[in-house]
C-alpha cells in the first residue's frame, strides 16, 4: 500500500551526505536501489538524480524493508552514521556514511523493471530501452548524458550572450526550407489544401533576421528532416544556429571555435585553436572522405606517375582511361595473416573495387600480392613514396580517382577500428573549406546545391558558373570531429540578382523560385548586409562529448532507425473525424 509524502521533503539528496553529517537527522527521498535482506538487518540503497545513499534498518523497521522491492519510491527517516572503516566503500561518493532509519514510508510500489537499473553493464536491447524509456533514463548513464546536454546548452546561452548574441525564435509551422531532405507537412484545418512544413533549419529566417538589423542571431533549435536514418541521423534534432552580419569566413571561425573550447572544458578538454583547415578537394584526394577522421593520419597517396609506365593490366587500363593508382600504408599490419590480407581484398571488392594489391617489406625483400607482375623495384619505390614505415602493408588500387580515394578511404577507416587506431578521446577537429557549390544528381540529370541554395560562390569562380558550374567552388565550410560533420555554414548570397542566377543554375524556374522563395527574393532587395554563418549539430557533439556512439544515446526521447517513437507509439491513425477537418482522405494500398 502506497502511503502519502504529506509534508515531508528530503532535507538531503541521495549523493550529499558526508561523514561531518555524522548524528545529524535526515529525510531522503528516491527509488530503491537495491535490497538486501540479512535477517534481521536490511540494506538498501536509495537513488535519485544526485547518487545512491546506503540505508540500513534494523530491528523492527528491519520488518517495514523487507516488503521494499527494487525501483518503489520510499521516504526514509533517520539518522547518519558514519562506517566503520572496513564498511566504507570508497566507489561511492557517500561510501563512508550510511542512514540508520527511523522511518521507512512506502510512497509507491513499482512493478519489477524491465531494465535492470542497477546493473551498469547490462546491455539491453535497444527497442525494449526506448519503450520504456522513463526506467532507461533512470539509470545513471543517461542521467549523466542528459546532464551534460544541459551543461553544453547553458554554455552555449553563456557563450553567445556574452559576445552580443540575440536568441530569437523562429517559427516550427513554416514553409519548406531547402536542406536536402524531405519536409514533414501539417495540413491547415482553416485553408483546404494547404500545408504547412515543418523547418528543415531556420535558414531563410535567420537571413532574414540579419536584413532586419539583429546583427547577431543565434537559437538552440528543433530541426525536422524526412531522410534515412543512421546512428547519427533523427528526423528530429536540435542544431545551435548561428548568423552574423558583415561576417567573413575567419569571423565565423573566430566565434564558433572558442565556444567549442569551451564545450570541451565540460569535459576537461582543452582543444587547440585554430583548428587545423583543408579543402574539399584534398580531403577526398587524401582522405577519400569529405569529413576525414584525423585521429589517425594514413594519408592516401598518388602513386600515378611511379606507375605510368607500368605494364600491369589493371593499372594501365586505369591509367589509360584518366584514372589513377593510389595507395595507403596501414600502420602495423604487416604482420596481416594470408587470410587477412584476402578478406581485405574481399572487403575492397564489395566496396567496389575491381581488385587490391598489397606490399609489404619484409627482411630486407618486398612482399606484395603482385611481386610478379609489378616488380621488386617498382613495388620497393611505392613502398618509400608512400612512406611505408617497416612492418606497415601498403595497400594500392587503380581506378577513377575520386572514387579509388573513396575506397581507399573507407578500407582506411575500416582498418583504423580494426587496428584499434582510433582513441574515443582523442578529439582531432577540422575546418574543411572551399566546397564545391554545386553537386551533379545522375538519376534527376541536373544540379543540386551542395549545402543548399544560398551559399555563395567564391568570388574568383563566379565567372565560370554557367560555363562550368561543377567548378565552381562555393564559400562553404563543416566542422568535422573524428570523422563526424558537427557543424556546417557558409557565407550566403547577399545580392538578389545573384541569388536569382543561382535559382537558373539549380534548373528551378522563375515561377517555381517566385512561389517557393519569392517573400526571400523581395527581402533582399530592401539593403541587405552580407552576412554569413553556421549551425552546429547540438545532438552530434553531445554524443562525441559523453563517448557514445549514437545520438540516441544523448536526446531524451528519441526515435529508432525506422523514424517511430516506441514509448508513444507515434505515428499512429488518426480518427476520420479529425481527417475530414484537415480535409484528408487516406489512400489505400499504396
Ligand atoms: P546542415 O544541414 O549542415 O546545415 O546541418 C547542420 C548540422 O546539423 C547536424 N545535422 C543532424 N543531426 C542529427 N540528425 C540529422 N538528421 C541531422 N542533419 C544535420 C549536423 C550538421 O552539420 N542551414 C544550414 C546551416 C547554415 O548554413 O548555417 C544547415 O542546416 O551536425
Amino acid at each position: 500500500m502506497a502511503e502519502p509524502l504529506g509534508d515531508t521533503y528530503r532535507t538531503h539528496t541521495c549523493g550529499e551526505l558526508r561523514p561531518e553529517h555524522a548524528g545529524r537527522d535526515v529525510i531522503l527521498l528516491g527509488w530503491a536501489h537495491r535490497v538486501r535482506d540479512l535477517g534481521s538487518l536490511v540494506f538498501i540503497d536509495v537513488r535519485d538524480r544526485y547518487g545512491v545513499t546506503q540505508v540500513v534498518a534494523r530491528n523492527a523497521i528491519a520488518e517495514v524493508a523487507k516488503r521494499v522491492r527494487g525501483e518503489f519510491v520510499i521516504a526514509v527517516t533517520g539518522t547518519v552514521e558514519q562506517r566503520a572503516a572496513e564498511a566504507v566503500n570508497p566507489k561511492v561518493a557517500t561510501g563512508e556514511i550510511e542512514v540508520a532509519a527511523r522511518e521507512i514510508r512506502i510512497l509507491s510500489e513499482a512493478r519489477s523493471p524491465v531494465i535492470p537499473i542497477a546493473d551498469e553493464s547490462a546491455t539491453i536491447n535497444e527497442d525494449v530501452r526506448l519503450r520504456y524509456r522513463y526506467l532507461d533514463l533512470r539509470r545513471p548513464r543517461m542521467q549523466h548524458n542528459l546532464e551534460l546536454r544541459h551543461r553544453v546548452l547553458l554554455a552555449v546561452r553563456n557563450y553567445f550572450d556574452a559576445q552580443g548574441f540575440l536568441e530569437i525564435e523562429t517559427p516550427i509551422l513554416t514553409k519548406s526550407t531547402p536542406e536536402g531532405a524531405r519536409d514533414y507537412l501539417v495540413p491547415s484545418r482553416i485553408h483546404p489544401g494547404e500545408f504547412f512544413a515543418l523547418p528543415q533549419s531556420p535558414q531563410i529566417l535567420k537571413q532574414i533576421l540579419m536584413i532586419s538589423g539583429m546583427d547577431r542571431y543565434f537559437q538552440i533549435v528543433k530541426c525536422f528532416r524526412d531522410e534515412d536514418l543512421r546512428a547519427d541521423r533523427q528526423p528530429e534534432f536540435t542544431q545551435v544556429d548561428v548568423e552574423m552580419s558583415f561576417a567573413t569566413r575567419e569571423l565565423v571561425f573566430g566565434v564558433i571555435e572558442p565556444l567549442i573550447v569551451a564545450m570541451f572544458r565540460l569535459i576537461g578538454q582543452e582543444p587547440v585553436t585554430p583548428f587545423r583547415r583543408m579543402s574539399y578537394a584534398e580531403a577526398i584526394a587524401r582522405y577519400g572522405s569529405d569529413k576525414p577522421d584525423l585521429r589517425v593520419e594514413m594519408p592516401i597517396e598518388d602513386l600515378s606517375t611511379l606507375f605510368s609506365a607500368s605494364p600491369f593490366p589493371p593499372f594501365r587500363d586505369a591509367l589509360a582511361a584518366k584514372g589513377a593508382v593510389r595507395a595507403i600504408a596501414v600502420p602495423g599490419a604487416a604482420r596481416f595473416s594470408r587470410r587477412e590480407t584476402d578478406e581485405l581484398t574481399e572487403q575492397a571488392k564489395q566496396l567496389g573495387a575491381s581488385g587490391l594489391i598489397w606490399a609489404r617489406a619484409a627482411e630486407g625483400t618486398v612482399q606484395s600480392s603482385a611481386l610478379k607482375a609489378l616488380g621488386e623495384d617498382a613495388l620497393r619505390a611505392a613502398l618509400q613514396q608512400a612512406k611505408a614505415q617497416p612492418g606497415d602493408l601498403l595497400l594500392m588500387a587503380a581506378g577513377e580517382p575520386e572514387a579509388t580515394s573513396k575506397l581507399l578511404g573507407q578500407l582506411r577507416l575500416l582498418l583504423a577500428k580494426k587496428l584499434d587506431l582510433l582513441k574515443p578521446a582523442d578529439f582531432r577537429f577540422l575546418w574543411v573549406v572551399d566546397f564545391p557549390l554545386l553537386e551533379w544528381s545522375e538519376e534527376d540529370g541536373r544540379y543540386f546545391a551542395m549545402h543548399h541554395p544560398f551559399t555563395s560562390p567564391l568570388d574568383e569562380d563566379l565567372a565560370r558558373m554557367e560555363s562550368e558550374p561543377g567548378a565552381v567552388r562555393a564559400k562553404a565550410y563543416d566542422l568535422v570531429l573524428n570523422g563526424t560533420e558537427i557543424g556546417g555554414g557558409s557565407i550566403r548570397i547577399h545580392d538578389q540578382q545573384l541569388q536569382s542566377r543561382m535559382f537558373r543554375l539549380l534548373g528551378i524556374a522563375e515561377e517555381e523560385a517566385k512561389a517557393r522563395f519569392g517573400f526571400f527574393l523581395e527581402a533582399l532587395q530592401y539593403g541587405t548586409p552580407p552576412h554569413g554563418g553556421i549551425a552546429l549539430g547540438v545532438d552530434r557533439l553531445v554524443m562525441l562529448l559523453a563517448g557514445e556512439q549514437s545520438i540516441r544515446d544523448v536526446m531524451a526521447f528519441p526515435k529508432t532507425a525506422q523514424a517511430v517513437d516506441l514509448m508513444a507509439g507515434a505515428p499512429s491513425p488518426v480518427d476520420q473525424r479529425q481527417l475530414r477537418e484537415l480535409h484528408l482522405q487516406i489512400r489505400k494500398g499504396t
